[in-house]
């Protein structure tokens, strides 16, 4: 049976595609969320695909997330840098999470050389564009299946 994973979006990725796009390109939300059903099609997974602009709803999902789910890959977008709270709530769950970045995060301003959710996740992500989604679903999916809901 296909186990689920949670793919969590941020604030302002619903603006991909028009958003600073020398940095993040063309590509829209409604793209990749395509492209992961897709490669989770392929890989036999369920993906719930979500975006909030709200950092409370974040941690509400990653809570749900802890009683549903088998595995998660979280784009925090700027929260990455200011989030204890998202640090906290990734810690307190048992299954694998992928952070995931578009851009790579270290070659930007220094204000974002920093994660406070990189300490609590189980790998990274970063700099690959839209295809690190699907490169971080191959990923997942052993540990996903492995935890097992
Ligand atoms: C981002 C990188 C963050 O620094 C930024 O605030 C974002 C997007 C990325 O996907 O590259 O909103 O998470």
């Amino acid at each position: 049976m296909a186990v689920t994973v949670f793919i969590l979006n941020g604030p302002n990725l619903n603006l991909l595609g028009q958003r600073e796009t020398a940095i993040y390109g063309d590509v829209t939300l409604a793209d990749i969320e395509a492209q992961c059903a897709e490669a989770a099609k392929r890989l036999d997974l369920s993906v719930d695909f979500r975006q909030t602009n709200h950092e409370g709803e974040l941690i509400d999902w990653l809570h749900e997330a802890g009683r549903v789910a088998s595995g998660v890959v979280i784009n925090p977008g700027a929260y990455t840098h200011t989030s204890i709270a998202l640090h906290d709530a990734i810690r307190a769950l048992s299954v694998p999470v992928i952070e995931l970045h578009l851009s790579n995060i270290f070659a930007r301003e220094s204000f974002r050389h920093h994660s406070y959710v990189s300490p609590s996740a189980t790998g990274i992500i970063c700099g690959l564009g839209a295809q690190g989604y699907t490169l971080a679903l191959e990923a997942i999916q052993p540990m996903a299946s492995a935890a097992g809901t």
